[in-house]
């Protein structure tokens, strides 16, 4: 099936097409589309509807979207929601994905308890009257500093509590067994089979 991603994010696109097989993403920006909703939910599902109506109303065609982030215990569930943007108000302009884990890193010196947990709701529009939501999550903790250099994000800094690896250590592909978006994905794709079994 051609689904439009509603993403800017290629790392995000990589992962996906990777766990949707046979399926054809399409980010706005490879139509010449520029899309940046603003995220104001207060949950990831939340913010996965925003995108993927946004993007619907465009496009007029099957959407999906993803919105995901980091949940860390001892920070009070911060950064949350506010994940992709973790740091930047502080900073006045937008932080790399490495300044932006380091910031993590530096946040939580001195705390014993890292346990954190990634999440990922993902939304599917196929049409105005079939839609839906699928969240998924990894558990973990942030670790004591950065290591390795698969993934994206805060791979660097994500202990895998399934995998007893930081995510980023995990060789390209491995990650997808027990991450958040892997998860969310293997339901998607068995949702998606169904529905294109619909039009035989
Ligand atoms: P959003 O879903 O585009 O709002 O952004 C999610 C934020 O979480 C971004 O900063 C991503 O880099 C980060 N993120 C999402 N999924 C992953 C992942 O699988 N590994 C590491 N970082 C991730």
């Amino acid at each position: 099936m051609r689904l439009y991603f509603a993403s800017n994010n290629d790392h995000k696109r990589i992962e996906m097409a990777r766990l949707l097989g046979g399926h054809t993403l399409i980010l706005p920006k490879d139509i010449g589309m520029a899309f940046a909703p603003e995220e104001t939910g207060t949950s990831y599902i939340e913010n996965a509807m925003i995108k993927a109506e946004a993007l619907f109303s465009l496009v007029h065609a099957p959407v999906l979207s993803d919105d995901s982030g980091l949940s860390v215990k001892a920070l009070g569930g911060e950064p949350g929601v506010h994940t992709a943007r973790y740091g930047n108000d502080t900073a006045g302009h937008e932080l790399s994905a490495r300044e932006r884990y380091m910031l993590l890193l530096r946040n939580m010196e001195g705390i014993k308890d890292r346990s954190a947990v990634f999440t990922t709701a993902l939304c599917l529009i196929l049409d105005e009257n079939r839609k839906y939501i699928i969240q998924e999550s990894c558990e973990g903790a942030i670790a004591l500093a950065p290591s390795g250099t698969s993934g994206f994000g805060y791979d660097p800094v994500f202990w895998i509590k399934e995998a007893g690896m930081i995510s980023a250590e995990l060789p390209e592909g491995e990650k997808d067994r027990y991450s958040h978006r892997g998860k969310a994905a293997r339901i998607m794709a068995m949702l998606l089979a169904k529905e294109e079994g619909k039009d035989d």
